[in-house]
């Protein structure tokens, strides 16, 4: 009686979760610059797949990689046809300015969802899900705290233009003098050195610098060549990974240099990963163990941890996710749609809670961008990066480092609501003294 019953109850579970796959397959899309985001990928897919844990892992995880050499749409079109013809339930991937609208059309056409560590896309667009978070916001917070007027903004249209955006708009409400200069097309070494030998010329001294790592080690070599390094001279690093830049040499000469850090070398999932990630065999993944860790590294493994809880989340809403009514033919005129596809896109992006990855605490809003996460903003020191302060989208920069800033007792009142209204004006004039006793005036005006 008892076998019985017992073989009931499995039957009833099994019946239960009968229309889930035991197999979830996911696609890959690398480009010949994610060579350690590469191993990072196929790492977390086996951190995954070897948990023994059956509640966490319900099902298992396979994928199937296409290395695009090339971001023309020809490859990339074939590459996004290649995996959709092989029934992948989502894709994880990298895109560039050129591979973008390809990519995220096919996507939005065909409801697919795209996980991505790139940077984040301007528009609003559905169907991609974007692991990095925006920067614009620690940005701007960092240029108030400095007080910053006059200063020159090198940024690379590569990797699209909000921080520009807000950059621009934040100068013309705060009077601020600001030389903004491309230097996306510019490869060679001796073009940033024009760029800063010409800015020299007009005296500037403060630089927010918005590229990639590669690139900004290059713009570095060329001012400590031109001796730009010294005291006086300012630089922000507009990029999710400061503490993998070569600063140095930059510093010994005596200048400023701050930036910032999506990844806490304090989190514990972090100190984890790192653990096992260091003693992997280079042979198998590749720039794993000699090579520093990026953040775009550490934001693929995070995908990983967002997409196994997407599909486990899938699972016990009982959603069918199984492939109907698409034959994988991705230019099918009319496109015919995956009928899972907007059930898969959700559950992607409403993770919230459950997901603390290697990047903080995970969440996205209605159009897959990161909210409600947490930036490190560091300054170079003897002895190298400290950390001096966090940015989040609540609170703005806090400094750390600064102890005047929270034992006022007798402002205390004052200091909160005017700190309320500075959140819900992003570009306040908090750039000088004045700024802030104007604005405390007003409120206390407003509210006696
Ligand atoms: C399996 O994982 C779940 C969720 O993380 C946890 O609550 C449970 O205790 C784990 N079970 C075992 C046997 O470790
Ligand atoms: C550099 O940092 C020091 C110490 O924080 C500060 O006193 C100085 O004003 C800074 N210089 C520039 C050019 O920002
Ligand atoms: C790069 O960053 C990782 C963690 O974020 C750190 O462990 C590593 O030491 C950094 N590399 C360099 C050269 O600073
Ligand atoms: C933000 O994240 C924290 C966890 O880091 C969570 O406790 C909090 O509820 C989240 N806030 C919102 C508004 O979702
Ligand atoms: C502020 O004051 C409170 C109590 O007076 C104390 O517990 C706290 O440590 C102080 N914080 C700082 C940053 O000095
Ligand atoms: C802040 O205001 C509240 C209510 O008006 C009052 O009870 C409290 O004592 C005030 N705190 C300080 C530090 O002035």
């Amino acid at each position: 009686m008892a076998q019985r019953a017992v073989l009931f109850l499995l039957w009833l579970v099994d019946r239960s979760f009968a229309g889930f796959p035991n197999q979830i397959n996911i696609g890959g899309l690398f480009m010949r610059s994610t060579v350690q985001e590469h191993s990072a990928f196929r790492f977390a897919v086996q951190l995954y797949n070897t948990n023994q844990n059956t509640t966490e892992k319900p099902f298992h995880l396979n994928y199937n990689v296409d290395n695009l050499e090339s971001s023309n749409s020809f490859s990339v079109t074939h590459a996004f046809c290649s995996q959709f013809s092989r029934g992948v339930y989502a894709i994880f991937g990298f895109y560039d300015k050129k591979s973008m609208n390809t990519l995220t059309s096919f996507c939005g056409a065909l409801h697919t969802s795209f996980v991505t560590p790139s940077y984040p896309t301007d528009n609003e667009v559905q169907f991609v899900i974007q692991m990095r978070p925006a920067l614009r916001g620690a940005v701007l917070s960092l240029l108030s705290h400095y007080k910053w007027q006059k200063f020159v903004y090198l940024y690379d249209t590569e990797r699209g233009f909000s921080i520009l955006q807000a950059i621009m708009e934040a100068a013309v409400a705060n009077n601020w003098q600001v030389t903004a200069r491309s230097v996306s097309s510019t490869t060679d070494a001796a073009e940033f050195k024009r760029i800063i030998e010409e800015m020299d010329r007009r005296q500037e001294k403060r630089f927010v610098i918005d590229c990639e790592v590669g690139r900004i080690n290059t713009i570095l070599e060329q001012v400590v060549t031109l001796g730009k390094n010294s005291r006086g001279y300012h630089y922000i690093l507009a990029n999710l990974g400061f503490s993998n830049v070569s600063l140095d040499k930059v510093f010994a000469g005596g200048a400023n240099i701050s930036g910032f850090q999506i990844v806490n070398p304090e989190n514990p999932i972090v100190q984890q990963f790192m653990q096992r990630w260091e003693r992997l065999d280079e042979r198998e993944f590749p720039e794993a163990r000699n090579t520093p860790l990026k953040y775009t590294s550490a934001l693929t493994h995070d995908a990983i941890l967002v997409i196994a809880e997407a599909f486990r989340y899938l699972r016990r809403q009982r959603v069918d996710v199984s492939r109907r009514g698409s034959a994988g033919d991705c230019l099918a005129n009319p496109a015919v749609p995956w009928s899972q596809g907007i059930d898969i896109e959700r559950a992607l992006k409403t993770v919230e809670s459950k997901c603390t990855g290697m990047t903080g605490n995970i969440q996205f809003d209605n159009y897959g961008r990161r909210t409600n996460y947490t930036i490190d903003v560091y300054e170079m020191k003897t002895g190298g990066p400290r950390k001096i302060g966090y940015w989040n989208e609540y609170a703005r920069f806090v400094n750390i480092m600064d102890p005047q800033v929270s034992n006022d007792s007798s402002v205390e009142n004052r200091t909160i609501v005017v700190t309320t209204i500075m959140y819900a004006t992003e570009v306040a004039p908090l750039g000088s003294k004045m700024g802030w006793v104007h604005w405390a005036w007003c409120l206390l005006a407003a509210t006696a």
